[in-house]
């Protein structure tokens, strides 16, 4: 949907209020742009029809309380206001104003995007605030500190030499060559000079001195610190190997890397691609999306069965064999040449490309040696709060008490560091709010899409309602008779239901505070 094309009634001239059930939407436009209409409890609103994310039709979400989530990756906007309340959307929506006259409900002008009145200076509101990490969590972090009308010093420090990016388009829409370079920033400088936030680049902390509150750069520079967010991510596991380090053999986490994927990738012709996950299997569907010829090579007997199940990774195993992918499944690679990859039963594989995949690791050196619980990640509180005062971790890194499961754990999800990242921003100055957000991903291979919430490291049972070969089904993983997680195949709104039925049973489980 576009402004170009726009659907549905002029809602200007107005619409019969009998066309808009109650708790319903209905798409039409306004003054040039595409708006819906929604009714909830006999109160209606007028909203931009469009996601500030990526631009999914809003319509086709779900309304929940005074809210709108959005069908595609599950953002959340108030129908009062347009604040875009969770991420992945960081921006707001627009608002109009409605009028009911004589049955017929009509739009009138556009509201003023409402700000908040700055929140009172708390004595605990520290005076400068570091985030270690321009990534997912730490932009979200950054940003939301600002919409909080946080005043005091804020720098970000990243060991990247991009700006913020948006790292899921790294393997998908920005490799296979369907979206421009500018796509792949968060934000522009400009934005953060706009809102004063300091953002340095190639800057990496090298050491955290939790007595005197400062950190120390590679360079040796030190920067105080009130309140410290670390958000350091991950790093992708290194492949030792004769020949790993030859120049043709790339990893993927940062817009540098994807860029020299890209410019590697004009030349080749045939990829081989180690590790049969996620970001394995979307760089595969991107690079024949390029035509070149791909293999990809994984210790597992089937992609994704670990994470998805057999018969899901079945048939995305299936898909990528249609387009024409090959797979060399339960073995590993022993050497990488210059022309070749040869395998652990000798057999060689001809490459002028190689893509390591193999998983990442948190990056928690930094967090170890300064001393902070660490269990697989570092451990936080379900406020996002460190074993050390006034110092936060959020994202990849984290590792927290989950309240749908019950266990500590840690995800990988670009949704969850964002998420994060806004709720340390929020805890850092005081506001004691819980981190109970439902995990949720997304992931694209060619035209194949697949949502998932909640979480199941490990589970007993898989139910598959609908049809996997029809691209139409709804999967549920369950350990014990519980349901711990649902996977959706282009069913937006059964994912959501899913959401929305996790949150719900949390809130009828309430746990303790631990604290
Ligand atoms: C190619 C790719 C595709 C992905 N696709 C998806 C997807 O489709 N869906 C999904 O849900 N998730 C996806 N993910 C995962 C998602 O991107 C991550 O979960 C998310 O980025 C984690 O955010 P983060 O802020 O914790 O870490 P990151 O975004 O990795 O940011 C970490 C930041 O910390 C910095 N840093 C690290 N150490 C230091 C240090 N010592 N000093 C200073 N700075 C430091 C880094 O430079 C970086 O700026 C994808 C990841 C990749 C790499
Ligand atoms: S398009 Fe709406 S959350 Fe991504």
């Amino acid at each position: 949907m576009s402004t170009n094309t726009l659907a549905g009634p002029d809602l200007v001239e107005g619409v019969a209020l009998s066309q808009l059930g109650e708790n319903s939407m209905l798409l039409g436009h306004a003054y040039g742009e595409p708006v819906i209409l929604a009714r909830r409890d006999n109160e209606l609103f007028a909203i931009s029809a469009l996601c500030t994310h990526y631009g999914a039709p809003l319509v086709d979400g779900l309304l929940v309380g005074d809210t709108v989530r959005c069908p595609w990756h599950h953002a959340c906007f108030s129908l009062r206001t347009g604040e875009a309340l969770r991420a992945p959307a960081l921006d707001p929506i627009a608002c109009w104003r409605v009028e009911l006259r004589s049955g017929s409900v009509y739009v009138r002008e556009k509201l003023e995007t409402v700000v908040g009145a700055p929140a009172p200076r708390m004595a605990s509101t520290p005076a400068s605030i570091v985030i270690i990490g321009g990534g997912a969590a730490g932009n979200a972090a950054a940003e939301m500190l600002r919409r909080e009308h946080y005043a005091g010093r804020i720098t970000m420090l990243s060991a990247d030499e991009s700006l913020p990016c948006d790292r899921p388009n790294l393997s998908k829409g920005y490799l296979a060559g369907g979206a421009p370079e500018e796509s792949n920033l968060l934000r522009t400088a400009e934005f953060y000079k706009q809102r004063d936030i300091d953002v340095k680049l190639n800057a990496r902390v090298v050491a955290i001195d939790t007595l005197s509150r400062n950190v120390r750069l590679e360079d040796g520079s030190r920067l105080d610190y009130g309140a410290l967010l670390l958000a350091t991510g991950a790093e992708p596991v290194g492949l030792e190997m004769p020949g790993a380090d030859l120049p043709h053999v790339h990893y993927l986490r940062t817009l540098a890397d994807s860029r020299a994927l890209v410019n590697r990738a004009l030349t080749s012709r045939r990829t081989v691609v180690i590790g049969a996950s996620f970001i394995g299997l979307e760089v595969a569907a991107s690079l024949r999306a390029r035509s070149i010829d791909v293999h990809v090579v994984g210790r597992e007997a089937c992609p994704m069965e670990r994470i998805l199940g057999a018969q899901a990774g079945n048939f995305v195993r299936k898909l990528h064999e249609q387009h024409g992918v090959t797979f060399h499944l339960g073995t590993t690679a022993t050497a990488i040449q210059e022309r070749s990859v040869v395998l652990q039963n000798g057999e060689r594989l001809d490459a002028d490309l190689v893509v390591i995949g193999i998983g990442v690791r948190p990056a928690i050196s930094l967090a170890e040696r300064a001393g902070l619980a660490i269990d697989r990640g570092v451990t936080v509180d379900e406020y996002l709060a460190t074993s050390v005062p006034g110092i936060f971790a959020a994202g990849d890194i984290a590792r927290w008490p989950d309240p749908l499961t019950g266990e500590r754990i840690r995800v990988e999800h670009w949704v969850v560091a964002e998420r994060q990242g806004q709720t340390a921003a929020r805890n850092m100055l005081g506001h004691r709010e819980r981190f109970t957000s439902v995990p949720f991903f997304w992931t694209e291979q060619y035209d194949f899409g697949l949502a998932y919430v909640g979480h199941a490291e490990r589970f007993d049972r898989v139910e598959i309602a609908g049809s996997l070969d029809q691209r139409d089904c709804t999967i549920s993983y369950q350990r014990a008779g519980k349901k711990l997680a649902v996977a959706v195949i282009h069913r937006d709104l059964e994912g959501l239901r899913a959401e929305v039925e996790f949150e719900r049973s949390l809130v009828a489980n309430k746990l303790p505070d631990s604290s």
